[in-house]
């Protein structure tokens, strides 16, 4: 068959089940910095011009499936017998042509595009039928050893069929390759399941095709990062901290001060301005837009929020809100979903707000909760102050317009309206709208008993003297 250096595709190996994560979830869906494992090797390979990207797929594919984009064809392997048999279920896209076939495992997530270009380009320069990319490490238990003679490799052993000598090798098989297509299928049909784990290995068509005569090669890389495997939540960690330090490195070079990256931890998708300063113990995850000069943490959550200069946040919770310039929240303040905070507002200790939009200069200061509410701008809402939004069947809007003065320990029961500049006196239970600069009172008349107090008290106070 014709050899044709432009029919490149590849083939990310993704079936397996993952049996040493110890998980009911797929290995490859498990999330490294809040992104599942599989998505950094399908970002990366957009960076490759190729023809085809095959993704095999076999245990809870439905799962999987659902995860995938367009760019990628799923090639379904019905029973896991191992790496050779995965390949294989790609010999029909190949029977009349021949093609270079990238190997990458979705469980090598870091994997750079540029180490992917030079294995790329050496394998062809080289004319070799297969080349793999290895890496000399310390530490090579669990990984597939490469045995080499005059620098060609023979074969890759397995750590599990290895003899002694072979495990003290310290060049190490990545799980990628490049391999000629024609060259390969014909190997595959040679393999063997004659291992410890019978199963069809991928890495025994290198000593088919080097005993054939056919030219095997190895690219090596220096970075181990690159290519470690992902198989046990040890390794999940491992990757969360690496890929934690790159996100934040990057972060602090563009300006951003972290006090203590050890305790930080932001996603890929947040931007932030410079000069803003992060405190320990903070977790910003989703896709977030973050001013310049604001001071975060210590101790909060962020998810999907937009926030805007000098703002102040601490000890907190924000979920999917906007919050503007010059804002002071906390300590222990609860805002969820869909709320929208102006400009130099306050929200202070206890305070929760759900799906409301707080004006310019209001100030929540304690203990309130304020749902479905539209609050205008220097607004002052007293302590203890509740909507009640919620009547166990439907919600209810509260308004309250600009210059209005909530008195401590109120409840506002919606749908309610009170209007600008009014005042609600402490204690109050509002159940119907309240006109612009009124006064509106609904508590019980206070009576006093004039020595009331004495009969109960006569007894107790003539011990304590
Ligand atoms: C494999 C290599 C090993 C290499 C290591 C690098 C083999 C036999 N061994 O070992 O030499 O050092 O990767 O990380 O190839 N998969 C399928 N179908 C299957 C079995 C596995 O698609 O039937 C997929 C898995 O989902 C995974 C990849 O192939 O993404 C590698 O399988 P895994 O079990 O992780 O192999 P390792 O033991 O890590
Ligand atoms: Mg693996």
């Amino acid at each position: 068959m014709k050899k044709n250096k432009n029919n490149i595709n590849i083939a990310i190996l993704a079936a397996g089940k993952g049996t040493r994560m110890k998980s009911e979830h797929p290995k490859v869906l498990h999330p490294i910095c809040g992104k599942p494992m599989i998505r950094y090797i399908l970002e990366t390979i957009k960076g490759l011009t190729v023809k085809n990207i095959f993704m095999i797929i076999g245990h809870q594919k439905e799962i999987l499936l659902k995860t995938l984009s367009e760019q990628v064809t799923p090639v379904i392997q019905d029973k896991q017998l191992g790496t050779g048999h995965a390949i294989n279920q790609l010999e029909t896209y190949f029977k009349d042509q021949n093609g270079t076939l990238i190997v990458l495992c979705a469980d090598t997530p870091f994997i750079s595009v540029k180490t992917l270009k030079g294995l790329l380009k050496q394998h062809h320069n080289s004319r070799s039928s297969a080349t793999v990319l290895t890496c000399r490490i310390k530490n090579p238990a669990g990984y597939g050893r490469i045995v080499k003679k005059n620098g060609e490799i023979l074969k890759i052993v397995e750590e599990l069929d290895a003899d002694p000598d072979e495990k003290n090798i310290d060049e190490i098989n990545s799980g990628i390759y490049c391999f000629e297509t024609d060259a390969l299928f014909k190997a595959l049909k040679n393999v063997q399941t004659n291992n410890k784990k019978k199963e069809y290995y991928l890495t025994d068509v290198i000593a088919i095709l080097h005993s054939k005569g056919l030219k095997t090669s190895s690219f090596l890389i220096t970075n181990e990062d690159e290519i470690r495997g992902i198989n046990t939540k040890v390794d999940l960690a491992w990757a969360e901290k690496y890929k934690r330090k790159e996100i934040l490195n990057k972060l602090m070079l563009s300006g951003i001060t972290i006090i203590d990256p050890d305790t930080t931890f932001i996603s890929e998708n947040t931007r932030i301005g410079a000069d803003t300063v992060i405190y320990p113990f903070s977790i910003i995850e989703g896709e977030n837009i973050i001013g310049k000069n604001c001071s975060l943490g210590p101790q909060i959550k962020i998810k999907n929020c937009k926030i805007g200069n000098e703002s102040e946040i601490f000890f907190s919770v924000i979920n999917e809100s906007v919050i503007k310039d010059k804002i002071r929240i906390g300590p222990f303040t609860n805002i969820r979903p869909q709320t929208v905070v102006n400009n130099e507002a306050h929200l202070g200790s206890f305070v929760e707000v759900k799906k409301s939009f707080i004006g310019k200069k209001t100030k929540i200061g304690h203990l309130s909760y304020l749902g479905d509410s539209i609050i205008g701008n220097e607004v002052n809402i007293g302590a203890g102050t509740i909507t009640c939004n919620y009547d166990g069947i439907k919600k209810y809007q509260t308004i309250i317009e600009n210059d209005a003065f909530i008195g401590s320990d109120s409840q506002l029961v919606a749908p309610v309206k009170v209007g600008k500049g009014a005042l609600i006196g402490a204690g109050s239970t509002i159940t119907k709208n309240v006109p612009a600069f009124s006064l509106s009172l609904s508590r019980m008349k206070q009576i006093n008993i004039e020595n009331g107090a004495n009969k109960k008290f006569k007894n107790k106070k003539q011990e304590n003297t």
